[in-house]
């Protein structure tokens, strides 16, 4: 079987790390495709070191741009490679912009090659049209032939879409297959301790979701409400680069002063500092899950999660709706009242280390019919 990879942006990474690895543990051809979505060192190159990924077969370097633009530039430039591998399956990963245009590509061309689409973390939904993720997975799994599951109630959101559901197969979550994996080594690394962070004894945050930091509003907001907590307990931030352009173009530095504003940390080092915290603030998809797998209590700084199982389940709680600081300052105070738990106690079902090998496993054994999708 020979399957293309095909990842773009930094939550990509550690979804596809154990995939390619367990694909080529089983003998099957693998082709890993890098659209250079995201390009610096710290949002790209850091990860494939830190996750040992191999280098990629190709890589397309598309670079930022508007969504119109970058998505276009990922398509023009996936189509060629596509055209020559001809691979079995295309398999994308998540929401991103590059999770679309290598889907699109895919789809357009199945029925001169043949490659069937799988979507690995298909079914999540915000139900929020205005963020550019929920297009690119709700049109991504309708152009997909398989879709792969992170957790149960993604299959109550397919048939709600009337996806058929021999086309849905749950997985688990692949990301908690590289955090199990890599949680020693991060531990290892210790990187809070090298900034002086004492576990337990400091909070963890990020923010990079354009509808908190493009506007000055929602980002003075939550830079208010960090820099209150950090009165009480140290603060650290890694920084997205979208996040550092706008804090510096609204002049909010006097905001960042209190905090231990860090550059974007690669993967074992976030793992170390997610991993240590108290309490963890963010906007991120990722460590919603990351955090309820680590009992590590979180706020979500958005309006909706299309991960409600690390609410109900895991140790995550939304902060009030619209953003303010005294809201986010009370769910703060909320999760601290909460006590850690242990790794991997009460996780959702499939957030096990063993998703990867589930997913290949659906791949090797699904054979679609050769019909187009939707025919
Ligand atoms: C993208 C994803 C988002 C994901 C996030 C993780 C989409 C629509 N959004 O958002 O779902 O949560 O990645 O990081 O695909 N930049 C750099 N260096 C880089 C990458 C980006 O400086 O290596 C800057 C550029 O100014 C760029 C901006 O960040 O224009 C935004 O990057 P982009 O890939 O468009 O979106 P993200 O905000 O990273």
């Amino acid at each position: 079987m020979k399957v293309m990879v095909v990842a773009g942006a930094r939550p990509n990474f550690m979804k596809i790390a154990p995939v390619v690895a367990e694909l080529e543990r089983r003998g099957h051809e693998t082709v890993l495709v890098h659209t250079g979505q995201h390009y610096d060192t710290s949002m790209s190159q850091s990860f494939f070191d830190d996750l040992g990924i191999r280098p990629p077969d190709h890589f397309l370097g598309v670079g930022g741009g508007s969504h119109a633009a970058q998505t276009a530039r990922i398509m023009e430039r996936f189509e060629p490679v596509l055209l020559e591998a001809k691979p079995d399956w295309v398999l994308v990963p998540g929401d991103v912009n590059s999770t679309l245009g290598a889907s699109l590509v895919t789809v357009k061309l199945k029925t001169q090659l043949g490659t069937q689409l799988a979507h690995l973390e298909a079914g999540l939904r915000s139900h929020d049209w205005r963020m550019p993720e929920e297009i690119n997975r709700v049109l991504t799994d309708r152009c997909s032939d398989l879709l792969l599951t992170p957790s149960r109630d993604a299959h109550a959101n397919l048939a709600a879409e009337g996806i058929d559901e021999d086309r849905v197969h749950f997985v688990g979550n692949v990301m908690i297959d590289t955090l199990l994996l890599r949680l020693d080594a991060a531990r290892e690394r210790d990187y809070a301790g090298t900034l002086g962070l004492e576990r337990d004894g400091y909070v963890a945050a990020t923010l990079h979701r354009p509808s908190n930091v493009d506007e000055a509003g929602p980002l003075r907001v939550c830079l208010e409400a960090l820099a209150r907590i950090a009165e009480k307990m140290p603060v650290v931030l890694p920084m997205h680069p979208r996040t550092r352009q706008r804090a510096e173009a609204f002049g909010f530095g006097d905001l960042l002063s209190g905090i231990t504003a860090t550059e974007p940390l690669g993967y074992l080092e976030m793992l170390s500092i997610t991993d240590g915290a108290r309490v963890m603030l963010t906007d991120s998809g990722g460590l919603q899950e990351e955090t309820t797998v680590l009992g590590v209590p979180c706020v979500t700084l958005r309006e909706q999660t299309e991960r409600p199982i690390t609410i109900e389940q895991g140790t995550n709680r939304l902060a009030p709706w619209p953003l303010t600081v005294d809201g986010i300052i009370a769910s703060f105070e909320e999760a601290l009242a909460q006590p850690r738990r242990p790794v991997g106690e009460n996780c959702p079902e499939g957030w096990d280390g063993r998703a990867s090998e589930r997913l290949v496993g659906a791949l090797e054994s699904v054979r679609m019919p050769a019909v187009a999708v939707g025919a």
